[in-house]
């Protein structure tokens, strides 16, 4: 139907007649000749109508905004002082000798200019959002990233292997989306949290290396960089340790930068361990492009009078810290306050302040509530450790210890953001040694930090031992305060993997009904293996500089995991729930007040 895309036509096809297809950008009528803006996936391209073709004039009068045409048309150079230098099309036009309507348009919900559209309305006519240019580059922009990926995997021997959708539970942390099956009624599929397990098994059947482009379904609390189902470059090898997975993946991370982004990374990526990351930027995932750190003082602050200070101080559980914000004493009352708020979300009970108005003057020269509690010597200690100047302001955190690391954490990014602290730039790193287990106190037991199947640095009894202390051969891949990706050495013995199921307080019956066949091909000769996964929405959202993962989604969830555009999930049929053995429970009756 067309012989060109309309983004492409230029100086290169003067004179030559062209055939285009597209949607109506603009019309503008300008003293009896007719301009519309022609828009394909290439571009946009201006087509004049004359007067003089009279047929085709009266149609294009009738033509508005998204209505979809075929023109065909002569290219000529736009007269002198009309080009625009900005467009692939800006020196020439298409003069239009047929012009077809290939479908009227009703008038779109917003214009295809208008940044500042609600999310809600763009999820419901997608179909127009995604027409947006943005829109457009951002889908082109993922494309080109999975397919680069999957080139350098190929050129490396992975094999692309699918595995399925309807499956048991994976245990990944989130709860599970369910699936009714009808052919074995009262029981579930669980849609996978990950292919973890077959992925594993993949190895255990000698595939050597995989990789798979995995949808993968997590019914969790929301957030701009996590959707109820996203997907996942999922990766695992034979016969590896940490650094061959980690350099494999970086250098592929390395060259998609490079060839898409023109942006040299680092080569290697610098390695943190988790401890370090918590202790200096109160996080697992630093981002490096803030130059802020978070400076331990309990040490320093054991024994001052101020109780909120020298409690945590003492207590091995605890921690005090602060956050040296430079050029920090101009911030007012108010956005204090906002701050303190802020950290309140992270369970921190307060927020402590320093103002060093001036330095030199000591106490005096330290305006703050809390000052009058503090001697002079720990005063001056934390003046030197912290390195604050006249005009810098000190925040202190203390409590528990991973509160005030994730409080303080959390408030560094937030305050890197306020005060315009964000270099410029790509800061990629590798978290190592995180701890194998954390206690769960609600639960009052063991859960994995990463999953059941990551391997322990350490031996079995060392483990029983002390679970606590343990660390695991988990890496994940942190970009500019991102998580990109997470993995991990597995466990490739039997009686390590029960172990730790049993560390987990999963019995061997549990174990048997949840994964004996992961168990069961443990012992049918299980290589050595490892893997890692990437979050391919939140890859693709940081290479376009988007801020949700939702933008780098053709078909994003709301935060309330509906699809807007089909209004799924919705009922089913009585017919439907009894072919599935299923009955509704009416909604619980209003709690009483
Ligand atoms: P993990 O749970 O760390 O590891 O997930 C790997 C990566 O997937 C991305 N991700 C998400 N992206 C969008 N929305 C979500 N809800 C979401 N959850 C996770 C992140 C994350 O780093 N089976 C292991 C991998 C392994 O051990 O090989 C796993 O799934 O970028
Ligand atoms: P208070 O003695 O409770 O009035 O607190 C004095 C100052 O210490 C206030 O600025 C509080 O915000 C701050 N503060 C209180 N508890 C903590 C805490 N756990 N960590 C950091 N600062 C705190």
């Amino acid at each position: 139907m067309r012989s060109h895309y309309c983004g492409v036509v230029d100086a290169a096809l003067i004179d030559s007649e062209v055939t285009l297809c597209g949607w109506v950008h603009k019309r503008r009528d300008h003293g009896g000749v007719i301009f519309i803006d022609l828009r394909d996936r290439e571009g946009l391209v201006q087509v004049v109508v004359d007067p003089d073709t009279a047929e085709i004039f009266s149609i294009a009068e009738q033509v508005r905004n998204e209505f979809v045409l075929q023109i065909s048309g002569r290219v000529r150079n736009r007269p002198a002082g009309t080009t625009n230098p900005e467009l692939r099309t800006g020196e020439i036009e298409v003069l239009a000798k047929e012009l077809k309507v290939l479908n009227a348009a009703d008038t779109p919900p917003f214009q295809l200019d208008d940044d500042d559209v609600q999310e809600e309305t763009r999820m419901r006519y997608r179909y127009v959002d995604l027409r947006r240019p943005a829109m457009q580059k951002r889908m082109r922009l993922r494309s080109t990233v999975t397919q680069k990926l999957r080139e350098a995997l190929n050129d490396q021997n992975f094999l692309d292997v699918e595995t399925p959708i309807l499956t048991r539970a994976t245990p990944e942390g989130a709860r599970d989306y369910l699936v009714p099956s009808r052919t074995h009624q009262g029981e579930f599929f669980a849609l996978p949290q990950s292919p973890q397990l077959f992925k594993q098994i993949l190895m255990m059947s000698g595939i050597d290396r995989y990789y798979q482009f995995a949808r993968c379904f997590r019914d969790e609390d929301l957030r701009a960089d996590r959707q109820p189902e996203f997907s996942q470059l999922d990766i695992e090898m034979s016969f590896v340790e940490e650094k061959d997975v980690m350099q494999t993946t970086e250098r592929m991370m390395r060259e998609l930068f490079s060839s898409e982004l023109d942006v040299e990374l680092p080569d290697p990526f610098p390695t943190m361990t988790y401890a370090e990351a918590m202790l200096r930027y109160g996080s697992d995932k630093p981002d490096l492009r803030i130059d802020l750190e978070l400076i331990e003082l309990s040490e320093e602050l054991k024994s001052v009078e101020f109780k909120v200070f020298s409690g945590p101080a003492q207590d091995p559980n605890g921690r005090v810290a602060a956050l040296h914000v430079p050029d920090g004493a101009r911030l007012t009352r108010r956005e204090i306050d906002n701050y303190t708020e802020f950290v309140g979300r992270y369970g921190a009970k307060g927020l402590a302040y320093i103002k060093c108005n001036d330095v030199a003057a000591g106490k005096a020269g330290l305006q703050s509530p809390i000052v009058k509690n503090i001697d002079d010597e720990a005063l001056a200690n934390i003046v030197s450790r912290t390195g604050a100047k006249d005009g810098d302001l000190i925040f202190f955190g203390a409590g528990e210890g991973t509160m005030v690391s994730e409080s303080l954490g959390a408030l560094r990014i937030k305050i890197g953001q306020d005060l315009d602290l964000v270099a410029e730039g790509w800061r990629p790193l590798w978290v190592v040694d995180f701890p194998m287990f954390e206690w769960d106190g609600r639960e009052k037991r063991w859960s994995a930090l990463h999953h059941p199947f990551t391997a322990p640095s350490t031996d079995l009894e060392t483990l029983r031992e002390n679970p606590g202390q343990a660390l695991s051969r988990a890496y994940d891949m942190v970009l500019n305060g991102t998580e990109l990706g997470g993995g991990s050495i597995r466990i490739h013995d039997a009686t390590m993997q029960q172990a730790v199921l049993d560390l987990l307080g999963i019995g061997e019956e549990e174990a048997q009904d949840k994964f004996g066949f992961l168990l069961d091909a443990l012992r049918y000769g299980a290589p050595p293996h490892g893997g890692i996964a990437f979050g391919i929405d939140r890859l693709v959202m940081l290479m376009a500089g988007a801020a949700t993962i939702r933008d780098v989604m053709a078909f994003p969830k709301t935060q309330s995991a509906s699809c807007l555009l089909t209004n799924a999930p919705g009922n089913v049929s009585e017919r439907q729930m009894r072919e599935l053995g299923l009955r509704a429970r009416k909604p619980p009756a209003a709690e009483p007040a």
